[in-house]
């Protein structure tokens, strides 16, 4: 008898983002006349910039013509885009990361939901709340997890992010193995300092633990001082894994490119306590499950470091981040408590009130979509999460509707 992974049954009914577009669709279907402005999941709408549609084209045609068509790449990504990866996003910082280090990738989501599994299944992962759900969700299939209650998962080391603690999470008290952190967050929109980075680079040392930094939207910093990278910070090589992504740096949602760090000195334990390179781990599995990103998209994302590129990439993040700044006035001077949209595309806004129940009052009466707070754990309750990632106009309008709807 053929028999289910029964760690799924524990999961909650639909990933967060899939429940919320099967709410919005119904609301569309009951109200077809309405116009609905999303500002819910974090999905660009703006195109991608002329230097990469460009480089795309001409990587198109190279496969249109025999002398330069091109069928499997590299599984890591081609050596033309991890060079200016390395380069450009690392070693420009004073980050020390090689080319060979780079293992590029169809998603950030992917590889944050994949990595776990090159881990032992009985170690203690210690997760934000709130969180990006993936994060979770991918302990909870792999069995790491205990049952659902009370909005929390048994055997996860839940890290606490409210105002109370500045959005950023204590270390724990317990001993935890994997530690997921990320910085610009989602949902929050907080940051962290390198003095604040460096505590936690400090502490996994000390406990032999792995942290899984997730810098999807480092892109959004406009402070100098944070840190871009966890490998800006001393001694990170050895306890960290970097995920970043051009999917809202560029635009690529749709189009589909991110990456991975795995230094060669990030080290894991076998049971017996001996030393194993986790480079070579993942290196393993990438080859044997993945096919890699195509050449097109692979040349579009290189395009992102031509100086032609950095300038649109630039001005594409200026867009959402004035979105955001709009947002963020907009309803703190409507008396809510705001925190995110500086250096974040995303606004964490104290809703005092049920978190779903003002989903539904914004969907409903403004006819605007945003993310219920408590979708990413406990520590949401109550609040809800604004996406920048909008037409301005749009914004404009939403926030018009929104003011209407709570004054
Ligand atoms: C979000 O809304 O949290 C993001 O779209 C998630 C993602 O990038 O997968």
């Amino acid at each position: 008898m053929i028999r289910i992974n029964e760690h799924y049954l524990k999961l909650q009914a639909s990933y967060l983002f899939s429940d919320i577009a099967k709410r919005v669709a119904a609301f569309q279907k009951a109200h077809p006349g309405k116009e609905v402005i999303k500002l819910g999941i974090g999905d660009v709408t703006r195109p991608l910039p002329p230097a990469c549609i460009q480089a795309f084209h001409k990587a198109v045609d190279e496969m249109a013509d025999g002398a330069t068509f091109r069928g499997y790449g590299p599984e890591q990504g081609y050596d033309f885009l991890r060079e200016k990866i390395a380069k450009e996003d690392f070693q420009a910082r004073g980050a020390d990361v090689a080319d060979d280090e780079i293992f590029v990738s169809d998603g950030a989501k992917c590889d944050n939901g994949n990595v776990q599994e090159i881990f032992a299944t009985d170690i203690t992962v210690a997760i934000p709340d709130p969180t990006y759900p993936v994060y979770l969700d991918t302990n909870v299939m792999a069995g790491r997890t205990g049952a659902f209650s009370e909005g929390r998962y048994g055997n996860v080391v839940y890290l606490e992010c409210t105002r109370a603690t500045g959005f950023i999470p204590a270390l724990p008290r317990e001993k935890v193995d994997l530690i997921y952190l990320c910085f610009p967050n989602n949902p929050t929109g907080g940051t962290i300092t390198k003095a604040q980075l460096k505590q936690w680079v400090d502490y996994a040392r000390a406990q032999k633990a792995i942290i899984l930094f997730d810098a999807a939207y480092e892109t959004f910093i406009r402070d100098e001082a944070l840190p871009h990278s966890i490998f800006e910070i001393e001694g990170a090589r050895e306890v960290a894994i970097e995920f970043r992504s051009f999917s809202k740096q560029a635009g690529f949602t749709g189009t589909r490119c991110a990456y991975t760090v795995v230094p060669k000195a990030c080290t894991a334990y076998t049971a017996a306590g001996e030393p194993r390179p986790v480079h070579a781990l993942w290196l393993r599995r990438h080859t044997t499950k993945f096919n890699g990103v195509s050449y097109p998209v692979q040349r579009a994302a290189e395009a992102v470091y031509s100086p032609a590129g950095r300038v649109q990439c630039r001005e594409l993040i200026d867009y959402y981040l004035r979105n955001a700044a709009l947002i963020r006035d907009e309803m703190t001077a409507l008396g809510y408590d705001c925190i995110g949209g500086d250096h974040s595309p995303y606004i964490w806004v104290n809703g005092k009130q049920d978190s779903w129940e003002f989903f539904d009052r914004l969907l409903e009466k403004a006819n605007v979509v945003c993310t219920p707070g408590v979708g990413f754990g406990r520590c949401g309750a109550g609040y809800i999460r604004i996406s920048a990632f909008n037409d301005y106009e749009k914004v404009q309008r939403a926030m018009e509707r929104i003011r209407r709807t709570l004054k």
